[in-house]
């Protein structure tokens, strides 16, 4: 499978939002990555339902919810009925996780579950058939334009073999610190969905640096 980009929102002008998200509709990219905070698991506060609602009815791609709070099964109902497609949830926020991804998907979304940088993909090792993708956090979670840690590329190759040595099919998306040269490395590694927030939105082409990603 040709590798998937996924472009986040975080890092785009927020007082043009619409602009920004036509951009998206016109690009090169797969999905579009949404980045919701909470103030408590991490320390910002990004958008809620009500902006995820407004962006569903403009964006034409695949709608990529990635929740940083407590208790995200609360929202199941909302995101599934904005047209979240892939609907992620922090590891270490869901002491249920088993119960969350399959509510998960019977809202008729898909189920990715995330892992912040120390948390080891080993512990995934009861879940992994039940679930969509793994989100690993190749930043520590809260803002854009952070510094990639090294060992994501690591951790991604382990993930890469667990997954294959199993025969699933379950996506590992990479999120943080995303150029085209950790890109690259990553998907050496076995990476299937880079996302990109600041490298994108930063750039001044932000078109252009979505089809070099796609292209890497
Ligand atoms: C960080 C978010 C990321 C963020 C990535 O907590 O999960 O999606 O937008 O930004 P960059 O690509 O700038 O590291
Ligand atoms: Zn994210």
């Amino acid at each position: 499978m040709k590798h998937l980009i996924a472009p986040s929102l975080l890092s785009a002008d927020f007082l043009n939002l619409q602009r920004d998200i036509e951009m998206i509709n016109r690009s090169e990219a797969d999905w579009l990555h949404l980045d919701v905070m909470d103030g408590v698991f991490v320390p910002n506060i990004t958008i809620g339902i009500p902006v995820l609602q407004a962006i569903g009815r403009l964006c034409q791609k695949k709608m990529d919810v990635h929740l940083m709070i407590v208790e995200p099964q609360k929202f199941i109902p909302e995101l599934a009925a904005c047209g979240t497609y892939m609907m992620n949830v922090h590891y270490e926020t869901c002491p249920h996780l088993h119960r969350t991804v399959h509510a998960i998907r019977e809202a008729g979304m898909k189920a990715g579950v995330a892992l912040n940088p120390h948390t080891p993909v080993s512990l995934l090792e009861d879940i992994l058939e039940d679930i969509d993708m793994v989100l690993l956090m190749s930043v520590n979670p809260g803002y854009g334009g952070q510094k990639f840690i090294e060992h994501s590329v690591e951790k991604t190759r382990k993930m890469r073999e667990m997954i294959d040595r199993r025969g699933l099919q379950t996506l590992i998306q990479v999120d943080g610190g995303v150029n085209l040269e950790t890109g690259r490395r990553l998907l050496e590694a076995g990476a299937d969905v880079l996302v990109a927030g600041s490298f994108v939105f930063k750039s001044g082409e932000p078109e252009n640096v979505i089809r070099k990603l796609k292209e890497l």
